[in-house]
């Protein structure tokens, strides 16, 4: 098909804003850092890669992946205030192609937190975004809580915007209370009636909290938007915002009836998926449309006996269509480095060779333990030697463990402390917890467990288990991460890990200078 302009949809990624910016999915600068690289990677138009002022940490992060990006749009997320579009400015102009995002809340509930009246905030919408343009010719502005705002005003602030040289209106459903006919309707009518309008990209942005976030932007497309805002795995604030994989499959899909196309590598769809539940430590449900581990397993008979004879039959995409592997191929404790390299390459996982090297031994040991190694083990094992590159202060050298009905667990911990051996025995509330106790005796820390998550990669009763953890301490998080045969020793190496990663931190940036000191709902 020949693609004209019209028929674009341009993708704007804010994982790393809006969904960062949702409790307890925080990442790490060297994990915003691979995100933003893989999104630029797949194709993705716009990256939304921070909110400079909310704190160094933001600043940073935006400003290296300005530095970085090879063809996407760096965008930085800006309040209606100078100092929060100059500091917008100067993380984002080492892009090739930066953007501005300023914003300002225009529902008459929104409009009461900054205490301004209508003429005022029109007059701030109109010196803010003036501002941006003088700084940037890329300025996209947003009334927030556009689907709340009355008819009349909305219509007057977007066509002072437009006058004032923004180039993208994006329509924020920022609490997901539209419904799909009004979000369509809603674009359509300010295409129609503001003067200029023509002249600029409508972009929506929607929110889940009623299962219609993908719904909502779809038929703001059909309305005239030419531009979604979303995230991986639907990652966001309360129910997360419109899931990046649905609208791209869902126009690829129904091309017949959704006319529009991306420029989104879909190949590369699964490896960002898990990537991203990774680092932030939300997993994605099973049933998960597109990335859910069900979302392409037919299991029961009747569908089963379909797809042998038709994979039509109940499949309207492909696997492999979004980076899933064809077949499941299982390796086993006679592959080779080289079977592995390929099987990483076809699971959508560039690896440099000493990360191979790593890899490859800790498959070697698992193929002894475990009969038939599964793509989904392979993955898991990436993920688990996936380091920020530095040394680790704390190892674990060796862990036994009793437990069982009769009294509580004890754990016996050896481990590594720069360089050092030592040893802690601990009582617990089960195996898990007297584990932890020992590392606290051996590393003493006040980090706050934050959330422990454990995971059974495969099926059987020598699956892998994954395990999550994230740490707080001093407003500073880090996460870890180890996958093991073992649910006890991969809780220790997670924890372990986590530790590790705070160190770095702590050592790195002192103390809480990551820490958010300013939302982007501080409006004011
Ligand atoms: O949901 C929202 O309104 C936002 C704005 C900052 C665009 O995220
Ligand atoms: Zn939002």
């Amino acid at each position: 098909m020949n693609t004209t302009d019209k028929d674009r949809v341009l993708i704007f990624d804010t994982t790393l804003r809006d969904g960062e910016q949702s409790p307890g999915a925080t990442m790490t600068h060297d994990e915003k850092l691979e995100i933003a690289e893989l999104l630029d990677d797949m194709g993705v138009d716009i990256i939304e890669a921070g909110f400079p002022i909310a704190s160094e940490g933001d600043f940073r992060a935006v400003a290296e992946i300005a530095d970085r990006s090879k063809q996407s749009v760096i965008c930085g997320l800006a309040r209606a205030q100078l100092p929060d579009i100059d500091r917008c400015w100067e993380a984002v102009r080492r892009s090739e192609r930066p953007r501005i995002h300023t914003f300002i809340g225009t529902s008459p509930l929104h409009r009461a937190i900054p205490n301004l009246s209508q003429d005022e905030m029109a007059e701030r919408i109109h010196e803010t975004v003036t501002h941006a343009r003088n700084l940037c010719d890329n300025v996209q502005w947003s009334p927030m809580d556009a689907t709340r705002t009355e008819w009349d005003y909305l219509r007057r602030v977007v066509e002072i915007a437009i006058k004032a040289g923004a180039t993208t209106i994006n329509i924020p459903d920022t609490v997901g209370y539209t419904a799909p006919r009004e979000s369509a309707d809603l674009i359509r009518r300010l295409i129609e009636d503001v003067p200029g309008a023509d002249e600029v990209v409508f972009a929506t942005h929607c929110h889940n909290d009623l299962g219609m976030a993908t719904a909502n932007a779809l038929a703001a497309v059909e309305g005239g938007a030419r531009q979604i805002e979303c995230t991986i795995n639907g990652l966001g604030e309360r129910a997360g915002n419109t899931a990046l994989e649905e609208v791209v499959m869902a126009l690829r899909t129904r091309g017949d009836i959704m006319p529009w196309d991306t420029r989104v590598d879909t190949k590369k769809i699964m490896h960002i998926s898990r990537r991203v539940a990774t680092v932030s430590g939300f997993p994605v449900q099973f049933n998960k449309a597109i990335v859910g581990k069900n979302a392409f397993a037919h299991e029961s008979g009747i569908h089963q006996d379909g797809m042998l004879k038709n994979a039509e039959t109940f499949e309207i995409m492909r696997p492999e269509d979004v980076g899933l592997a064809a077949t499941n191929l299982v390796m086993g404790k006679h592959s080779g480095r080289a079977a592995l390299r390929d099987k990483l390459k076809n699971l959508g996982v560039d690896v440099g060779d000493n990360q191979l090297k790593d890899i490859f031994v800790r498959f070697k040991e698992l193929a002894d333990r475990k009969k038939e190694v599964y793509d989904e083990d392979i993955l898991a094992l990436v993920t688990a030697t996936t380091t920020d590159g530095h040394k680790d202060r704390l190892q674990l050298v060796n862990l036994a463990v009793t437990c069982g009905t009769g009294g509580p667990a004890e754990a016996t911990l050896e481990m590594e402390i720069d360089g050092t051996e030592a040893s802690a025995t601990c009582q617990g509330d089960g195996p898990v917890d007297a584990t932890f106790k020992a590392v606290r005796e051996l590393h003493p820390n006040k980090a706050r467990l934050q959330l422990y998550q454990v995971h059974a990669v495969t099926e059987g009763t020598d699956a892998q288990a994954t395990v999550s953890v994230r740490l707080e301490e001093d407003g500073m998080i880090a996460t870890g991460q180890s996958a093991d045969t073992d649910t006890v020793v991969a809780s220790a190496k997670a924890y372990i890990n986590a530790l590790n990663r705070l160190i770095v931190r702590r050592e790195k940036s002192g103390p809480g200078s990551d820490q958010k000191e300013i939302s982007y709902k501080d409006v004011g």
